[in-house]
């Protein structure tokens, strides 16, 4: 049976590690003028460029062996044709059938698939075009100019990713906000600036169980009853997106309202589902289309390619390379772009909260490190912040560099100066500065060799720091729903040599169940003894402040 570090591959990549781990990519590119070439590979609008990763030809043999020992092609096929692969839940993983074309059919069990994800598509396209066209009215007859998506997790991040990137499409009559915390400020801030004439609610969870958002979509219940004076304006201002109708019935939002999706969707996949509501709200029913054919695209690309000309297997095979050889313990993303100020974020749940396990499928505690800390911001801003530590801490830390070649608010002048920072960023951490060159320049500038010699540690950059780099066309829905689906596919991948379950999350449980016990404390005059002593002394502290 497979174990990654049993593998034959995984012996070779350790020996083969040991012979290249001193070599500088500096000196590799210098041996190899078709480098950028050889490990580069063109899809569509997007060029993925790896050479500059500490690879050679031989590193890419052998993970792919690696990932032909770890059956990496069978379980991609697995995937895509519905098997249960989410053991753990016993759900099959199908966020791809909801990107799929209409005339495309997805059989399972006998059931068309494709069938039950236009008729959703067809409910969303026809409710976004009654309340952009103003058909669709608050419940004294004026038109929703604010719709507020009421979610939390893979129902908040992936829609508020979106929309923030895609607001160059929105038209100035309509608004789309997000509101997740449970924190009564979150909703607070919302609904000061709001008019419950004109506000839509859009009420997000898979579960429709989740404490944050029933919380939430309760208070901006409250808020639209007591502010227009009816329960009847319910009906106008909420609608809901979920797999429990129950649920949704219950708290009073009729069926034609709600909008399905099914348990084979993952919340941090969902995006693409109904859930993906506010976006359609926000750009248009026709965009929305666009940001599924572009993640179908890319599902096509992971599903047919040879695996060393296949984008999120390179992706994913590489983290396996600096997690578990290198040691690195976190990647950083980088977007070029202000508009993807939220891709970080939503990549945190879908990487962390899908491979942040200790298990294997087969049951086995791992001896090895898994998924890696995800964390990042949009350049330049992160140059002038966290970059230092790229450059010159003591960790080694992979970054994917993420860019277009053009962009969407224009000024094509300023958009050069941004990019060249990309350029310049990749090439700094590739190549260093060398000692040589550090004296000469302090030369130059007239100081003695005593002063170079106090300076001159401080001013080396060792480089041979990874980075990939993601440079696309034009930032479009068809480019975003390609860029994110690379991404989830990157995770399949390192989930599958890992041979963990990236799509269950029991880890977020634990925590859910004791605050719930927590809230009684709170709220009752006895002082808490429940606990450790820990929690009882700040639960007692927080309640004798509160109390004054
Ligand atoms: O944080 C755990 C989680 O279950 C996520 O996986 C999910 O995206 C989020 O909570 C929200 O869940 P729901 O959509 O059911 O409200």
């Amino acid at each position: 049976m497979y174990y990654f570090t049993k593998s034959q591959a995984y012996k070779r990549l350790k020996r083969h590690f040991n012979e290249i781990k001193h070599i500088h990519m500096r000196d590799l590119f210098k041996s190899d003028g078709d480098r950028f070439e050889k490990f580069s590979i063109k899809l569509g609008p997007i060029l993925f460029d790896f050479s500059k990763n500490r690879i050679t030809e031989k590193t890419i043999e052998l993970l792919i062996d690696l990932a032909h020992e770890a059956s990496l092609e069978e379980k991609i096929k697995g995937m895509f044709s519905g098997e249960v692969i989410n053991t753990t839940e016993k759900r099959r993983v199908m966020h791809w059938a909801l990107r799929v074309p209409e005339n495309k059919e997805v059989v399972v069990d006998g059931k068309n698939i494709t069938k039950d994800v236009w008729n959703v598509l067809k409910k969303i396209e026809h409710f976004v075009k009654k309340v952009r066209s103003g058909t669709h009215m608050g419940f004294t007859n004026k038109k929703i100019t604010d719709v507020v998506n009421i979610g939390i997790g893979g129902s908040d991040l992936g829609p508020k990713m979106v929309v923030k990137a895609l607001n160059f499409l929105i038209p100035e009559d309509i608004k789309v906000h997000f509101v997740s915390n449970i924190d009564p400020a979150h909703l607070s801030m919302q609904l000061q600036r709001l008019n419950p004439e004109t506000t839509l609610f859009i009420i997000s969870s898979k579960s429709f169980t989740t404490l944050e958002t029933m919380e939430n979509a309760k208070r901006a219940r409250e808020w639209i009853v007591e502010n227009l004076k009816s329960a009847d304006a319910v009906k106008n201002h909420f609608i809901a997106v979920s797999t429990n109708l129950q649920g949704v019935k219950e708290f009073g939002i009729a069926e034609e309202n709600m909008f399905e999706f099914w348990d084979f969707v993952g919340g941090r996949y969902s995006l693409w589902s109904a859930i993906g509501i506010s976006i359609a709200l926000g750009i248009g029913f026709e965009n929305f289309k666009k940001l599924l054919n572009g993640a179908h695209m890319v599902d096509e690309h992971f599903k047919n390619s040879p695996l060393n000309k296949n984008i999120p297997v390179i992706m994913g095979l590489l983290d396996i390379w600096y997690t578990n050889f290198f040691g690195a313990s976190s990647i950083a993303i980088l977007p070029y772009s202000q508009c993807l100020e939220e891709f970080p974020n939503h990549l945190q749940q879908l990487i962390m909260e899908s491979n942040g396990k200790r298990v294997t499928k087969e049951n086995r505690v791992v001896d090895f490190n898994t998924c890696p800390v995800i964390w990042g911001r949009v350049g330049t801003d992160g140059q002038h912040s966290f970059y230092q530590l790229i450059h010159q801490g003591t960790q080694l830390i992979p970054c994917d560099f993420i860019g277009f070649v053009k962009n969407p608010y224009n000024n094509e002048k300023i958009h050069d100066i941004f990019m060249a920072n990309f350029f310049a960023q990749t090439k700094a951490l590739m190549e260093g500065k060398q000692e040589q060159k550090v004296v000469e320049e302090l030369k130059n500038s007239g100081l003695s060799d005593t002063e170079i010699q106090k300076i001159l540690p401080h001013k080396v950059f060792p480089g041979n720091r990874p980075s990939n780099s993601i440079l696309i066309d034009e930032l479009t829905p068809y480019t975003l729903g390609a860029l994110i689906a690379l991404y989830e596919h990157r995770t399949f991948v390192q989930g599958c040599i890992w041979n963990i379950n990236s799509f269950d999350q029991w880890g977020v449980e634990l925590g859910k169940v004791l605050a719930k016990g927590i809230v009684n404390n709170l709220t009752t005059k006895e002082t808490c003894n429940a606990y450790d002593s820990s929690t009882n002394g700040l639960i007692n502290y927080y309640k004798k402040i509160k109390r004054g």
